[in-house]
């Protein structure tokens, strides 16, 4: 199979290896690029970002779960990379150097990846950008002041070549690894239509979109994969189409620009997406993915359930549609046939009542322990309909029926949630794990309701603060 993507502005040919072989494993084994760091390996602690650039624009992407055939087409900047040609530094490098924003150093790659490529963006939230890097030794108040020096700086020429480069050869590859004779080893299918017709012929093949848990099975459970079929190349898969009475999400879209679609129409769920993972998770990670993985703690399961969201499901050619909360059959077992993929997430157009509420330790990049939606609608004082969704509560992502129901057509007021508290125990019996004890998840549960209540009253309730 070809592999060819820009390199530091080379362009080269990474054809031949396993499809599995990761971005940094073949930089600093391979290349000899040892400037990109391995710190997690699992995608946490942004050691490992590099800048990867397409005709989208330009992202901050983890190295170490980021799978070479992603790369094809693409353009790659390292940290030898960011500096000018003629060994001249970066304008965020200088910063850093001026600001001590490096103690021993090993963070430091990243946060120069990082942070170059929110200066090409003009991106001047820092709290955002530098959320998916760890630095253990410096302390972050010089780093964000080293970032906010660069601000004003131009973009050097160095880093506007790459968006120059998306030849159209390469970005096709080819949709079959190995060509008609021998069984491929990869497939890279150009189009929705062409991956239908590939996963049909190989349902027993792997599906890599963003490869955000795909990696992980591969760094950390050293799994080889059977026929990874790459999705990246499916352009029409990342389509959103919105029309008067429905949005269309394309199960390829990204975490990050789901965020951007959605912002206008359901601003808490766009809210709640921006403490998904950190910059560099949100810039790989599909919806599609998070969807078809099953996880109970899925994001973005819980904000789709509660809007009332129709999955998209496709075999081959035929297709078949159902309410979001009946794929998730069971912990671990969600309604998909062998050969059979998730083609779009839709949902109806509607007055925004949704709130979501991400309960996790820490407010960036961390997995919800719970994770509460709420799209309660109240008319003349009364409640007319209650959608309410729950990550974290139980083996899949469930509605909380029985609370819904204690809810509706009742008066919106405080002794109507009180009267629901024992409603909550029949919907949910919680696991204790390391996230969170199920007496904490239930009782949360219960608060987030009141919340909900006292927000939609008028009530500023702010989560950053601490009150004693
Ligand atoms: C550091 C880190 C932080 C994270 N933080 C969060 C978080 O805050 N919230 C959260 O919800 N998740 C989080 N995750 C988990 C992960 O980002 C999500 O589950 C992600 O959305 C998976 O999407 P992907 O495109 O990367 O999927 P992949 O890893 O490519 O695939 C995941 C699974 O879905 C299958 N698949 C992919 N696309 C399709 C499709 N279209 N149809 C059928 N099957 C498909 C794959 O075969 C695989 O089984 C985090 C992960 C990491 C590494
Ligand atoms: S090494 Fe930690 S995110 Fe890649
Ligand atoms: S400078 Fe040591 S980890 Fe950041």
């Amino acid at each position: 199979m070809t592999l060819t993507f820009l390199l530091n502005g080379e362009c080269v040919d990474a054809g031949g290896l396993p499809p599995t072989t990761t971005l940094l494993d073949w930089l600093r084994e391979t290349r000899g690029l040892t400037g990109t760091k391995e710190g997690c390996n699992e995608g946490d602690c942004g050691a490992c970002t590099v800048i990867v650039s397409d005709e989208t624009g330009a992202r901050p992407l983890n190295a170490c779960i980021l799978l070479l055939p992603q790369l094809q087409g693409k353009a790659v900047r390292t940290v030898e990379g960011i500096g000018g040609p003629d060994g001249g530094l970066h304008p965020v490098q200088q910063a850093m150097i001026d600001h001590h924003g490096s103690q021993c150093g090993f963070c430091t790659p990243g946060f120069i990846a990082s942070m170059a490529c929110a200066h090409m963006n003009g991106e001047t939230d820092y709290d955002r950008a530098l959320a998916g890097n760890l630095c253990r030794c410096t302390g972050y108040a010089p780093i964000l002041r080293a970032a906010r020096a660069a601000e004003t700086a131009p973009v050097p020429d160095w880093m506007q070549d790459d968006p120059g480069f998306f030849l159209a050869e390469i970005l096709s590859g080819g949709a079959e690894g190995r060509g008609a004779q021998s069984p491929p080893v990869s497939l890279h299918p150009g189009s929705t239509d062409d991956l239908a017709r590939l996963y049909a012929a190989h349902p027993q093949a792997t599906l890599i979109a963003g490869a955000t848990d795909v990696g992980l099975w591969v760094t950390k459970q050293l799994r080889d994969l059977e026929m990874p079929i790459f999705l990246n190349a499916c352009t029409d898969l990342q389509a959103v189409d919105i029309n008067d009475t429905d949005i269309q999400l394309g199960a390829g879209l990204t975490i990050a620009r789901l965020m951007h679609v959605i912002a206008p129409h359901h601003p808490s769920y766009a809210a709640m997406l921006r403490r998904y993972g950190s910059e560099q998770v949100r810039a790989a990670a599909t919806l599609g993915g998070n969807i078809a993985n099953g996880s109970p703690i899925g994001d973005n399961a819980p904000a789709l359930i509660a809007l009332g969201a129709t999955l998209h499901l496709r075999h081959g050619d035929t297709r078949r549609a159902m309410p979001l909360e009946d794929f998730f059959l069971d912990y671990g077992k969600q309604d998909r046939a062998a050969g059979e993929f998730v083609e779009a997430i839709s949902l109806p157009r509607q007055p925004d009542r949704l709130r979501c509420y991400k309960i996790s330790k820490r407010f960036d990049q961390d997995i919800s322990a719970v994770l509460g939606c709420f799209n309660i609608t109240v008319e003349a004082g009364h409640v007319r309909a209650a959608r309410i969704a729950f990550g974290g509560m139980a083996g899949v992502p469930k509605r909380a029926a029985h609370v819904e129901a204690a809810l509706i057509g009742r008066p919106w007021t405080e002794a109507t949630i009180d009267a629901a508290q024992s409603a909550w125990d029949q919907d949910f019996a919680p696991l204790s794990d390391m996230r969170a004890s199920a007496r904490y998840r239930l009782r949360v549960a219960r608060n987030l309701l009141r919340r909900y209540f006292l927000e939609d009253q008028g009530t500023a309730i702010s989560a950053l603060e601490v009150r004693a």
